[in-house]
């Protein structure tokens, strides 16, 4: 659908009395999907680390870039597709890597993947998914997918992880790198919840064969205790209804959700990460390998001389370091130190159209959707997810054209306004 034809849908709607049910607008989308979730779910997903100072930063950086539109160009015939990692994809989007989707929705992943297949936009899965990547995957066909990694403790785990995502048919492995540590997220914190105690966000680990041994072997270190109280049963039962396989009371009496949980926080993460852990990654894959969380010029500079693919400045949409950079600052840094060498994707206060045309003027070859998506899935599910980004195209396009772009090849940063 083009963008004259969303236009047309909308208004004509609106002439039967139909008022669209996901708001068109960025800020009341997110007002109308924080009364929808849960308190947990809207501080989850909503929030970010300390203050809040980064996401505030990531869409304030948008605005000292001003588009000069230009006229008279004949912008009847607009194209948005490009070209990436052999694929032509229908418009320089991508739907960013979320976890614990299920906070929104109960379809959570299962009904992201049917809404981004039904338009062609590359879904990436998160290694944080409430679904199995096959499960979405197989509601895909062959729409295109990537898959979002973090670097566990287990090189096993990390291997297996990544040979699943090959055979499900990902074409891309995304590593995040900026959350070897989780940040100090305060609006969790004062509710003191984190999902992944629940069972919640770790469909990846439990449907997964090395994670299922592992299981067998003793954690080192004690045990936590636990004080029972209702909150703390009422965990238990919901950890065990998570957890895959038939029989409530055969998968309680196992232990194994419990034991599940208790294995994840051991070994989600790798604080001690570097770049020669790397080579591993290379070597166990033929796929483009993207570094997320790139910001410095030469942490950009350094991801290709390893070998990287790809780049996606991105700082977690301020979920990590309060106070950090934002990522449109950290745009032109980065696309100059790589030099065209590689494609530099970046996410974080992305929320129309003229936030994505900036970015790809000034030299990024897509952008990443993120909360906006989840917001319409809260509201709608699949269909509130293929609304938001209709709307998100449609404005797109509109921005282009009455910019005087004909194609994105002709967005560059002379339609940008230079002080
Ligand atoms: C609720 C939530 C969960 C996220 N989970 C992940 C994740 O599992 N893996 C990841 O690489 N990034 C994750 N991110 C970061 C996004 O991929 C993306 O960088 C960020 O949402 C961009 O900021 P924006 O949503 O404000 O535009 C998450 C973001 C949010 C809001």
């Amino acid at each position: 659908m083009n963008a004259l034809d969303r236009q047309r849908q909308i208004y004509l709607e609106g002439a039967s009395g139909r008022l669209p049910r996901i708001p068109v607008d960025a800020d009341r989308l997110e007002q109308a999907a924080r009364a929808r979730m849960s308190q947990q779910a809207a501080a989850y997903v909503i929030g970010g680390a300390g203050r809040g100072a980064t996401i505030d930063r990531n869409r304030a950086a948008f605005d000292p870039f001003p588009i000069v539109p230009r006229m008279l160009r004949d912008v009847s015939g607009r194209d948005l597709r490009i070209s990436l990692f052999s694929r032509t994809l229908p418009a320089p989007l991508l739907l960013a890597p979320i976890g614990v989707l299920e906070m929104a929705h109960p379809e959570a992943d299962t009904a992201v993947g049917r809404a981004a297949a039904n338009l062609g936009i590359p879904f990436i899965f998160s290694n944080q998914a409430s679904v199995p990547m096959e499960q979405v995957a197989a509601v895909m066909a062959d729409a295109p997918r990537w898959f979002q990694l973090y670097w566990s403790k287990s090189d096993e785990l990390i291997a297996s992880f990544v040979g699943r995502a090959e055979t499900c048919g990902c074409e891309a492995i995304v590593l995040t790198l900026d959350t070897t540590l989780l940040g100090w997220r305060t609006q969790d914190l004062d509710l003191a919840h984190l999902p992944f105690l629940r069972g919640m966000g770790i469909a990846q680990y439990t449907s997964d064969p090395v994670f299922q041994r592992l299981l067998d072997e003793p954690d080192p270190g004690p045990m936590p205790r636990r004080i029972i109280t209702t909150d703390a049963i009422r965990t238990l039962i919901q950890s065990t209804r998570r957890y895959p396989g038939p029989g409530f009371f055969g998968k309680l009496r196992s232990g194994r959700p419990l034991a599940a949980v208790r294995k994840f926080v051991n070994i989600y993460s790798n604080p001690a990460l570097t770049w020669d852990h790397l080579s591993y990654l290379r070597n166990l894959t033929r796929l483009p390998i993207l570094l997320k969380g790139i910001l410095h010029p030469d942490d950009a500079r350094k991801a290709l001389d390893y070998g990287m693919d790809g780049l996606i400045v991105s700082n977690h949409g301020g979920r990590q370091v309060d106070g950090a950079i934002s990522t449109l600052e950290a745009l032109p840094g980065v696309v100059k130190a790589v030099g065209g060498r590689v494609p530099v994707l970046l996410d974080g206060g992305v929320r129309g159209g003229a936030d994505a045309f900036k970015a790809l003027a000034l030299g990024a070859t897509a952008v990443c959707l993120g909360r906006p998506y989840v917001y319409g899935l809260a509201l709608a599910g699949a269909a509130g997810v293929r609304e938001v980004l209709l709307n998100f195209l449609a404005d797109f396009e509109l921005t282009m054209a009455l910019a005087g772009c004909r194609s994105v090849a002709e967005i560059s940063e002379t339609c940008l306004y230079k002080r």
